[in-house]
């Protein structure tokens, strides 16, 4: 059962319908999940027909992705399910669009993710035009968020999510926890109309920091879920105080939101690195 006085909704990470299945049995609820190309990559069933030697065309790789999210939209139909569109470094807003606006009939739940990069938010700024609803992932700084910010500006709450990935931060030294605050607290001075999604997440301590700062939603692997579940889903303490050992700060910049998104500075390594991997990982399972 959700403990007393959680406000922050709990989504699953991973491409598995079984772990959908087990995480609401041992947690009593679920709000959501995310899912991304890697993780359908590592989808028992995908393992399987390529440790037969088997590939798969486009079609039938996308007829799975189909088939598991509408699997985890059963199990949790008043949750929201995150549908990612393929997007390598040469994939134009327009294509990044094309599925998105496909993939978004898939399920009634779904929220579709772009990658925050210039094309990304470009694709994200004409489907929140067309009513989707999207997830934005892959975001490392404060000026992405900003970024989203603008060019989703008129959204109703609900329809945008933006995805800091705080454990891709934590591996080269970086404290990812202080994105999250500093989002939250740049947010703060908004209308509301975008949820911080704390993801990549790696520890159970990074789910316990999310929670206390604030977080509208978190994405956790099963693996914490569980971690979670069996110490009977503790909440942070009033006197909470989150560790970040060697971990640099990453300082908080005053950023006005009101400026237009192509205005803020958007690039990221991380978000570059991180398209490169997905994309690298779809194409292995295509033959
Ligand atoms: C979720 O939406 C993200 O894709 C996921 O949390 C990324 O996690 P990782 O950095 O462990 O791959």
């Amino acid at each position: 059962m959700k403990p007393a006085g959680l406000k922050t909704r709990i989504f699953l990470d991973g491409g598995d319908p079984d772990e959908t299945k087990q995480a609401i049995d041992l947690l009593g609820f679920l709000d959501g999940q995310t899912t991304n190309p890697t993780l359908i990559s590592k989808n028992p069933e995908i393992r399987k027909h390529l440790d037969r030697g088997a590939r798969f065309n486009e079609k039938e790789i996308l007829a799975f992705y189909l088939d598991v999210v509408k699997k985890i939209s059963t199990m949790i139909p008043q949750g929201s399910v995150s549908v990612e569109v393929y997007a390598d470094l040469s994939t134009p807003a327009d294509r990044m669009l094309a599925q998105g606006k496909e993939m978004f009939g898939w399920i009634p739940n779904a929220h579709i993710k772009f990658p925050t990069s210039k094309e990304g938010l470009k694709a994200a700024e004409q489907a929140i035009k067309e009513r989707l609803r999207v997830n934005m992932t892959l975001c490392f700084s404060q000026e992405q968020a900003a970024a989203v910010y603008g060019a989703t500006r008129g959204a109703k709450k609900g329809e945008v999510f933006v995805s800091p990935f705080i454990g891709r931060l934590d591996d080269r030294g970086e404290n990812g926890m202080d994105l999250i605050a500093n989002i939250l607290k740049m947010y703060g001075k908004g209308d509301g109309h975008v949820e911080v999604l704390t993801a990549s997440v790696r520890t159970l301590d990074h789910l316990l920091c999310a929670i206390k700062l604030g977080s509208d939603i978190i994405t956790a692997p099963f693996t914490i879920l569980k971690e979670w579940g069996e110490k009977g889903l503790p909440m942070p303490k009033d006197d909470y105080v989150y560790d970040r050992g060697k971990l640099t700060a990453i300082p908080y910049q005053d950023i006005d939101l009101s400026k237009k998104w192509q205005e803020y500075d958007i690039f990221h390594d991380l978000t570059v690195k991180g398209m490169e991997r997905f994309s690298a990982d779809w194409n292995a399972l295509i033959k």
